[in-house]
């Protein structure tokens, strides 16, 4: 069924909850962690933070992520704290309305709520940390750099809260799409053939790649930053002449960029949930009205993309994205969530593109859609992130002293 994009900042009802709460045990994991907790505990709301915002170019997105799952978690449930990082990378509590966090009109309040100054060079941690501290899990719903890249997730480690999504390596990995590449590859995952170019190389010698594009894949081409998403410096080059300014726009983003085959395909997405043992969601298709490629506007601007689930191809090649996909998860070693994208060829070759640790949560965002398709209502898919992210706490062992 087509589902449209209904904007970006398009409020999401809150859901009646369908599944029985039995299915879930949000407040178990929970006890499990407090074992000394009394029969007192039993009525105690779990306090979940919530981090939006951020330095990367998704920082818009991430608002809008954040203003879903805020108005979706279930508040019997939960104590809701929030705390949005600015553009400068300052790190701000906030208690203002959460209708406020989409399009930043949520700065100024909290500038005023904590009576802060922006230092040069400073990035205010110290204030989020006690409320961090304070909370028994965090849903970092944080896209891109310091959000997505295991940099927040290695913050959340040193200070042993249970937080939402994967751990530092996986999320490190699946953002750098240089080393995700490696990884898929030698968890024999099919790829489009791609090559790594790099800033300096395509500064000084500007015919280098033009010249590895023809006596490889050729053109057209498709560009992008290793480490971006949204679509954000993403190009198609179809000459040799379109392939300085497409690496140019991608380096604005970044040192390295991929240069790949250009895909004629079908763009199919997979939602991936679970620790050890995930499961993947039926898939769903994209489809982008009226653009060259699926770029940010398609994904987040009203009417400009549809979605279709179940997509468009035969079923086995349905189970098999499934399949690919958790094993995808598994070869960066996810953990709680994770949207698998793939390229599906005309002859129905599958190509594995990319792997997002914290997707989109908007209105019109594939993975909570496709939760929703398989009978997984937005505030259940919620409570059952916050649980795997208490599960994967619990049964983490490395090797810390335990005397
Ligand atoms: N090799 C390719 N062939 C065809 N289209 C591509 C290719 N790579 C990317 N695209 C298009 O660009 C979009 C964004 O690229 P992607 O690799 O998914 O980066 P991002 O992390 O920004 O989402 C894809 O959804 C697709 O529409
Ligand atoms: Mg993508």
């Amino acid at each position: 069924m087509p589902h449209e994009c209904s904007g970006i900042c398009a409020k999401r009802p809150i859901q009646k909850l369908k599944f029985k709460p039995e299915v879930l045990n949000v407040k178990d994991s929970y006890r499990r962690l407090t074992p000394k907790a009394g029969a007192s505990e039993e009525k105690k709301k779990l306090k979940i933070a919530v981090i939006f915002g951020g330095r990367s170019t998704e920082h818009e997105v991430s608002c809008v992520s954040a203003f879903c799952i805020i108005n979706n978690l279930d508040r019997s449930k939960y104590d809701i704290s929030m705390i949005g990082i600015t553009y400068d990378g300052d790190w701000l509590p906030y208690s203002g309305p959460v209708d406020l966090i989409p399009k930043d009109k949520w700065v100024p309040l909290a500038v005023k709520e904590n009576g802060f100054k922006h230092v040069e060079g400073r990035r205010s941690l110290e204030l989020a940390v006690p409320v961090l501290s304070a909370c028994d899990c965090i849903f970092p719903v944080l896209h891109g750099l310091n959000g997505e890249d295991g940099t927040v997730q290695g913050l959340f480690e040193l200070l042993g809260i249970p937080y939402v999504g994967c751990g530092v390596y996986a999320s490190a990995c699946g953002m750098d799409k240089t080393f995700a590449k490696i990884q898929f590859e030698k968890a024999g995952i099919p790829q489009v053939e791609y090559m790594i170019a790099y800033k300096d190389m395509a500064e000084e010698k500007p015919g280098y790649y033009i010249d590895a594009v023809n006596s490889s894949f050729g053109f057209p081409c498709f560009v992008k930053p290793a480490n971006c998403g949204s679509s954000v410096g993403v190009a198609r080059a179809d000459t040799p002449e379109d392939l300085g300014p497409a690496l140019a726009k991608a380096l604005k983003f970044d040192n390295k960029a991929l240069i790949e085959r250009y895909v004629d395909c079908k763009e199919i997405e997979c939602g991936v949930l679970g620790n050890e043992d995930p499961s993947a969601f039926t898939p769903g298709e994209v489809r982008s009205t009226d653009k060259e490629f699926y770029d940010y506007d398609s994904k987040y601007v009203a009417g400009e993309s549809i979605v279709i689930i179940p997509p468009d191809v035969p079923k086995f090649i349905v189970k098999e994205i499934q399949r690919l996909a958790v094993k995808a998860f598994k070869a960066i070693e996810g953990s709680g969530l994770a949207r698998v994208d793939f390229f599906v060829q005309k002859d129905g070759k599958i190509l594995l593109n990319e792997i997002n640790t914290m997707p989109g949560f908007t209105d019109c965002s594939m993975y909570p859609k496709l939760a929703v398709s398989d009978g997984m209502p937005y505030g259940i898919l919620l409570d059952k992130l916050i649980d795997l992210a208490f599960r994967k706490h619990g049964s983490d062992k490395r090797c810390y002293d335990e005397r």
